[in-house]
């Protein structure tokens, strides 16, 4: 088996996956949403902490695999540093108490895998990542090379909607009550579509996000926001934000023919987001890959699955090699 550890951002998760027929044997994963929550985003400090405590509790309960575990995968770029230290760490520490294999695992790639988590991989592959910190068009050909087509210059997809939420009081993260109130919203509020009549492959969604707040401010001149008021501005906002991931999309697909298409990242779970791609692959007879809901977000499932491939090829890392990256670049297509 290879053991996965996750802890790039604020969920410490831990997996077991099969090397040979990709079996998950186990996955866990402990979440800190609610000790955030109260803060309205990540607080980088408390995560660290949190991972602390979380990681060796996970670790304890798969100790009856220890001696199957012939190689240790872990995220080690990109994401909080304080946060990954303690994935990295604890890493280091099994690689050399059970005397396996470390293997470094890129988060965004570990995204990627989650299409294939009991299956092998497809390429060549179209992939729409959509995270709470990148938004990423990319092509990964044939031998999985990836490269970048397109990204945001500020904020990102997902980010986008934790600030909204967290402008409507509405919780951390924010993606899933956004949505959750979107289903209930009226088409009241017209915001523009970003970078509309801009010819960039491109994102940004910070311009979107002050549209918002003008809105929040004008509607509580006239006193507190009604649930109605919420849901229809969450309703406008998604519209908006999906349709601006899908106009620059759709420039993508008219410029070069995808075999098959991949929608992954904590915000790949937004369904406004997913049916509108499923339109997109059907009209460019495209295969759509979706990652299961549950897998969407961080997990250590799929940083086990992609270190798996590094397993088959033998790419390990040593010990004092294995560095943190909190930010990394992929070549540009
Ligand atoms: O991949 P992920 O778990 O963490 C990062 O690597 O960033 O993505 C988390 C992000 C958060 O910004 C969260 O609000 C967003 O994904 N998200 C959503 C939905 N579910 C999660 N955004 C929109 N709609 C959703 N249903
Ligand atoms: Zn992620």
């Amino acid at each position: 088996m290879i053991l996965g550890i996750e802890s790039s951002c604020d969920d410490s998760s831990v997996a077991l996956l099969d090397i040979k027929n990709l079996k998950l044997i186990y996955h866990k994963k402990i979440s800190q949403d609610e000790e955030h929550s109260k803060f309205g985003g990540v607080v980088p400090e408390l995560a660290a902490r949190l991972h602390t405590a979380a990681l060796p509790r996970l670790i304890e309960e798969i100790k009856p695999n220890f001696n199957d575990i012939k190689a240790v995968a872990v995220t080690n770029e990109p994401g909080l540093t304080v946060s990954l230290v303690g994935g990295v760490s604890m890493a280091k520490a099994l690689s050399v108490g059970l005397n396996v294999p470390l293997i470094g695992v890129n988060h965004l790639i570990g995204h990627i895998y989650s299409l294939f988590l009991e299956s092998e991989a497809r390429f060549p592959l179209g992939v729409m990542l959509v995270s709470g910190g990148h938004t990423m068009i990319l092509n990964v050909d044939e031998r999985g090379e990836i490269r970048l087509i397109a990204s945001t210059m500020d904020d990102s997809f997902g980010e986008s909607f934790d600030k909204v939420a967290k402008m409507l009081d509405l919780g951390y993260p924010g993606g899933v009550e956004v949505e959750k109130a979107a289903k209930k919203g009226h088409d009241r509020f017209k915001f523009t579509v970003p970078l509309m009549n801009d010819s960039r492959l491109a994102y940004s969604f910070s311009g979107l996000k002050n549209q918002v707040r003008v809105e929040i401010e004008r509607l509580k001149e006239g006193g507190n926001l009604s649930e109605q008021d919420i849901s229809d501005i969450c309703f406008a906002f998604e519209n908006a934000a999906c349709k601006h991931i899908m106009n620059k999309l759709e420039k993508v697909f008219n410029e070069r023919k995808f075999k098959r298409f991949g929608v992954v990242g904590g915000a790949s779970a937004n369904l406004n987001l997913r049916s509108r791609i499923e339109k997109l692959c059907a009209k460019f007879e495209c295969e759509l890959l979706l990652t299961p809901l549950k897998f969407c977000s961080d997990n250590a499932a799929m940083i086990a699955r992609a270190g798996r491939e590094k397993y088959l090829k033998k790419e390990f890392v040593k010990f004092n090699d294995l560095k943190i990256n909190p930010r990394v670049k992929f070549d540009e297509a």
